[in-house]
């Protein structure tokens, strides 16, 4: 796919059909991401793709604390959305209200959302990306521009994706059933399969004009 057309084609994808990735695609996907930039080529990153019998128990694991309300927190730090500088919290908001807009009402856009989250929207595998627990901070903006790579690769081979806070919510399951040592820390998992036909995946979030985030000086 020509660039720009594969920069629009992708975007996230809420819920997946139920059809694996075959492991050597995502192998082959992986190995494309390998050619994002990173601090003097430190390649802090390290990936675990979970499919099959080890996502199903993740998966599990996450109906099971979602049923007893478990409080989960992940291994970056989160912060209130209003205490985020600058027009953020404006578009997290603005976000808020398109995606339910997108729906009928109000009840079916948090029922659909809410059990998606819980089942981790059905897709047939996630790639958790790690860096070193002692790493700066420029490392995660390596794995940020490294799950970018991927997700377009991913995209250019007809994989759908969302990177996902939901998925890295539980890190200590999630760290134990896939053998990640605490010498890593999780920094995003990325689900990855076809996207079914479910009206959320017709959503499209939009963005701000370009003026509005853009100064060019001369
Ligand atoms: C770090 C990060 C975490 C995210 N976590 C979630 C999540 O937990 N649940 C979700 O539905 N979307 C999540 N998203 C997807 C964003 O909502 C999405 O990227 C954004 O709305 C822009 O839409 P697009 O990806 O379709 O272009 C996350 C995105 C990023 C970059």
């Amino acid at each position: 796919m020509e660039f720009t057309e594969l920069n629009q084609a992708r975007h996230s994808v809420r819920d997946f059909a139920d059809r694996p990735v075959d492991p050597q695609l995502l192998r082959q996907i992986v190995i494309e991401a390998q050619q994002a930039p990173s601090w003097v080529n430190s390649q802090p990153w390290k990936v675990y793709i979970a499919t099959g019998k080890h996502l199903e128990e993740i998966k599990q694991v996450f109906v099971e604390k979602d049923a007893v309300k478990e409080k989960s927190s992940s291994e970056l730090a989160t912060m209130p959305r209003s205490d985020w500088g600058g027009d953020a919290p404006a578009h997290m908001k603005e976000w808020g209200h398109d995606i339910v807009n997108h729906f009928d009402n109000y009840d079916q856009a948090h029922q659909t959302m809410t059990g998606l989250m819980e089942h981790l929207n059905h897709t047939p595998a996630i790639a958790y990306v790690t860096i070193p627990t002692s790493s700066p901070e420029w490392a995660i903006f390596d794995a940020g521009s490294f799950a970018q790579t991927l997700m377009l690769a991913a995209k250019d081979k007809g994989v759908d994706s969302i990177p996902t806070y939901n998925s890295v919510r539980f890190p200590r399951p999630i760290k134990r059933i896939l053998g990640i040592p605490s010498s890593e820390k999780l920094v995003i998992g990325i689900e990855l399969g076809y996207a079914s036909d479910a009206k959320v995946n017709s959503f499209r979030a939009p963005r701000i004009a370009v003026d509005e985030m853009l100064t060019i000086l001369d």
